[in-house]
């Protein structure tokens, strides 16, 4: 039985003011249990598919259906509390003075009354793990992990359904980058988020996303599960992506018996012991 998606890509082409076609035809969708990796090239239309995902660009031509809602004729207040989106840099995502306002800007812009607001970045703070003494402090002068955290507290404070992440980890060391994974991996898990990740980082993807879409000049050039997508090299060479080592190393050994979709050290390890046994 298929369910019914919570988002819908119809044939969706963006072409921006200065007739730059940064996205062709595309189509997929986006349902309940979702932890999707959307990767590519730079260039690639990333970003800009995100954008007309909530709400923010309206489709050149296609549509893009939010839980019933078509975004060429919804308002924005509707979608942010659908789809929220943190930016690549939270640097240009956080402009209010304190940690306080910049959570609470977003339910306020919507003119929830004060005290919704005040339960609602209570709440999103609370989820993030920003004590309440982080709250009077200026966004600007806290360590980066903080203002990432800020800025998903901030995207949180709207309870969407589906939360983008343009490019989590990049400029974090490893142990930052696995903090912020297992951090939206509890939010998939735990909270009901359907998540998008934006990324580079294939063994961060193979680690943590169930599925892929792959795009390649505003195309979509794959879609499946993350070990199915990762198992056709060639596709992924087409647009310059690489799967993780350890799947490139199943793949070069596959005539000895290694499953190309292998995404794991222990799991290329299990089939080692299958085969030799
Ligand atoms: N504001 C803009 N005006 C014109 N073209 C743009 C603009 N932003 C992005 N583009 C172009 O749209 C295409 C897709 O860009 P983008 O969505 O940023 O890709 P990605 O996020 O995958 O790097 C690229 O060709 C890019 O140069
Ligand atoms: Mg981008």
């Amino acid at each position: 039985m298929k369910t019914t998606p919570y988002l819908s890509v119809e044939n969706l082409s963006y072409r921006y003011p200065d007739g730059t076609l940064a996205l062709r035809e595309l189509s997929f969708e986006l349902a309940e249990g979702d932890f999707v990796a959307l990767i590519g090239q730079n260039g690639s239309g990333k970003t800009t598919a995100s954008k007309c995902l909530n709400g923010l660009f309206k489709p050149t031509e296609g549509r893009v259906i939010v839980d019933g809602l078509d975004t060429r004729t919804t308002s924005i207040t509707k979608m942010v509390v659908r789809v929220g989106y943190v930016f690549q840099n939270p640097d240009h995502q956080l402009f209010n003075s304190n940690v306080w306002d910049e959570i609470a800007y977003g339910p306020r812009n919507i003119q929830f009354s004060e005290e919704e607001v005040t339960e609602r970045v209570e709440e999103a703070a609370k989820v993030v793990g920003l004590n309440a003494s982080y709250f009077t402090e200026h966004p600007f002068f806290l360590p980066k992990g903080l203002r990432q955290r800020v800025a998903i507290a901030s995207i949180l404070a709207l309870r969407p359904k589906v939360i983008i992440v343009d490019e989590p980890t990049t400029g974090q060391d490893v142990k930052q980058s696995l903090e912020i994974m297992d951090f939206l991996t509890y939010l998939h898990q735990e909270r009901g988020h359907i998540i998008v990740i934006i990324t580079h980082d294939m063994p961060i993807v193979s680690r943590y996303a169930k599925r892929i879409v792959l795009l390649g000049q505003g195309r979509k050039l794959a879609d499946g599960p993350t070990s199915e997508v990762f198992a056709q090299p060639q596709i992924l060479a087409e647009t310059f992506v690489a799967p993780p080592q350890i799947t490139q190393l199943a793949q070069a050994t596959a005539e000895l018996g290694f499953d190309p979709g292998t995404l794991r050290v222990n799991e290329l390890l299990t089939q080692f012991e299958g085969l030799v046994a």
